[in-house]
């Protein structure tokens, strides 16, 4: 496979983004930048490995961190559970390894927040091991150049493209191989419009001979999306308003939120307000609709007005001015920015 292998990495060279996590060989930040990368762009993850990098230089740094701050600082990239991983295996990293990042493997693959992918990452970044890295770009690139039918959602299809990419390996120069491919995937074979006419191994690519380039990957299973009714309760208490933690298993573990009343359909009784807080009088305000991967987030916010306000178990009263300082979901933050709530 020597053809394919010479020819990305001398497209790597010449073609290639510059990128920070490119340009060390610390297995600290270049954990950092994967855990930050899974399921986030390039282009939206540059900036927060930077702030990270900046806050957090090193392992012992960010394990000192409170959760709190952590979470503040990853606030709108999402998938928080990431976050919460990231700072656990931070303070393991100094309790059990003495703060030097393991290097073996096994080791990293034992990590929270580490699977397959990222162990493999890790390793052939940092320290050139042999680990063919499969993300989706991966898949892409390899399901069109050998035109491979078999799903990449299956569990067979799964070990298909291992194999392929542990044989397609340059084993001279693990971490490189993985790099370029991956960058081939993001900027040349792409989803929607594969730039063929640049692409450094048209010539032997099955699927372009077929002109199926689009047919690959083929995936079987449809992902189900659920949709879920939040109604938020914002309590204006005159310069402040009501927060607290989630801090069930659901999404936005550790962040804070208005207080929140979650239904089966759009329509919220007046039967369940009364339950939860008495005689109110909420303004209903807005519904946003907010995409995540598995679920449709309908979140309508109320506004409630009060001179006072008895906080509930778990609940705060939060300074307007203050809020900044809150780790939140982005949907909250983007209702606050149109709301001008952070500086009323
Ligand atoms: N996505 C995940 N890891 C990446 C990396 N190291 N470079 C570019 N994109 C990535």
């Amino acid at each position: 496979m020597a053809y394919f292998s010479i020819s990305i990495h001398q497209w790597f060279r010449q073609s290639s983004r510059s990128l920070p996590w490119r340009k060390t060989n610390n297995s600290y930040k270049i954990w950092l930048s994967e855990i930050i990368l899974q399921q986030t762009r390039v282009d939206q993850g540059l900036n927060y490995y930077l702030k990270f990098v900046e806050n957090f230089p090193t392992v012992f740094d960010l394990a000192e961190a409170s959760e709190d701050q952590v979470l503040n600082l990853w606030q709108g990239l999402g998938y928080y559970s990431r976050a919460r991983n990231l700072h656990f295996t931070a303070k393991l990293i100094v309790d059990q390894y003495d703060g030097v990042f393991p290097t073996a493997y096994k080791d990293v693959l034992s990590l929270k927040g580490v699977g397959v992918y990222t162990a493999a990452a890790i390793c052939s970044f940092a320290s050139n091991l042999p680990y063919a890295v499969v993300d989706g770009n991966v898949y892409r690139v390899l399901a069109r150049y050998f035109a491979v039918d078999t799903p990449i959602d299956s569990t067979i299809g799964k070990k298909v493209f291992q194999d392929l990419a542990d044989e397609l390996l340059d084993r001279e120069q693990p971490g490189n191989h993985n790099q370029a491919l991956m960058e081939l995937g993001a900027l040349v074979c792409t989803p929607k419009s594969p730039d063929c006419e640049n692409c450094p191994v048209a010539l032997m690519c099955q699927s372009r001979k077929e002109g199926t380039q689009l047919s690959f990957p083929i995936k079987t299973k449809k992902i189900k999306v659920r949709k879920r009714y939040l109604h938020f309760f914002v309590f204006c208490v005159k310069d402040k308003v009501v927060l607290l933690k989630r801090d069930e298993n659901d999404i936005w573990k550790g962040l804070y939120q208005f207080p929140l009343i979650e239904t089966d359909s759009e329509i919220l009784s007046g039967d369940e307000v009364q339950n939860r807080f008495g005689d109110i009088t909420a303004i209903t305000d807005i519904t946003l609709k907010h995409q995540l991967t598995h679920q449709t987030l309908f979140a309508t916010f109320h506004r409630v007005f009060v001179d006072e306000y008895q906080t509930l178990k778990g609940e705060i009263l939060v300074k307007n001015i203050d809020l900044i300082d809150y780790g939140m979901p982005q949907l909250l933050i983007r209702y606050m920015e149109d709301r001008d709530i952070f500086t009323l």
